[in-house]
């Protein structure tokens, strides 16, 4: 199936969702890729064409859609339009997360497709499921793609892993702070998601806006933000024991 245009509409604090949005866009042959950065979204409205298609991708956040993008996907709207719908998540679970994700996108007018829930090195705890995605995880996720866009029909509900009411949210209690390398530089406030770091000094982070997301960990340029503490290193060494078994991705197609 040749589409005119594919929408990669994602949201990845430390890079894994990306890597994996780009696995997804090789398995499908398109004229054209978009990108909708998540975090981007203000209070504007997309709208997608029934004739083209539309990746969704999200980390998982203690089992479900992190709340700000959630809100963004909101914004997005479909006319029926065909959408594949996956979840990254740290060899944990993605508890609700992928069924909240299928239940935004059909309210807002897409046909899910395909669902998917992908395996990557824990942003918090980067011990657990250390390195992936492997290159196997990637091919798999492009095999995926492929495989979705293959037949896709109208007035089929996907059934995916999840329960109601969707788990709690549960804000993690683990905050970077700033090393004395911070040279003011900015680009962690310039890019956080949602405005957590203080505009007039980078080097202070207000922890009840702060969704311990990591992505200023991942983008400080001289690696002046980090996770320490007592908290941290107990929480590391109880996660990396608990969760060592390999764990395989999940898939689900629409079936006629
Ligand atoms: C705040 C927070 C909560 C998380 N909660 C979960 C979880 O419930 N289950 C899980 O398996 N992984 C969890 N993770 C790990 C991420 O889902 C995983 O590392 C994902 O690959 C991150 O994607 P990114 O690299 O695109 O940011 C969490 C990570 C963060 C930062």
């Amino acid at each position: 199936m040749n589409l005119q245009r594919i929408h990669l509409a994602y949201f990845s604090a430390t890079g894994t969702t990306a890597r994996y949005m780009q696995a997804i866009s090789k398995g499908i042959d398109a004229s054209q890729t978009n990108t909708i950065k998540l975090a981007d979204i203000k209070t504007d409205t997309i709208t997608i064409p029934a004739d083209e298609l539309i990746v969704f991708g999200i980390p998982v956040f203690s089992g479900r859609v992190p709340e700000f993008a959630r809100k963004a996907i909101q914004q997005i709207k479909g006319n029926n339009t065909p959408a594949i719908i996956t979840c990254i998540y740290g060899n944990r679970d993605f508890d609700d997360a992928l069924l909240e994700l299928k239940d935004l996108a059909q309210a807002n007018g897409f046909n899910v497709v395909s669902a998917a829930a992908f395996v990557a090195q824990h942003s918090i705890f980067p011990k657990v499921a250390q390195g992936r995605p492997h290159t196997a995880d990637l091919e798999e996720a492009k095999q995926f793609a492929a495989e979705s866009i293959k037949s896709i029909h109208t007035n089929t509900t996907i059934l995916v892993k999840g329960n109601y009411p969707y788990r709690a949210i549960k804000p993690v209690p683990l905050h970077p702070t700033t090393t004395k390398q911070c040279n003011n530089c900015g680009r962690c406030m310039k890019q956080c998601p949602v405005q957590a770091i203080n505009p007039d000094n980078p080097k202070k982070i207000d922890k009840k806006k702060c969704i311990s997301c990591m992505h200023c960990i991942s983008t400080c340029p001289q690696q002046a933000k980090k996770l320490s503490g007592l908290l941290y290193w107990i929480a590391t060494t109880k996660f990396t024991k608990s969760f060592a078994t390999h764990r395989d991705n999940y898939m689900v197609y629409q079936t006629s």
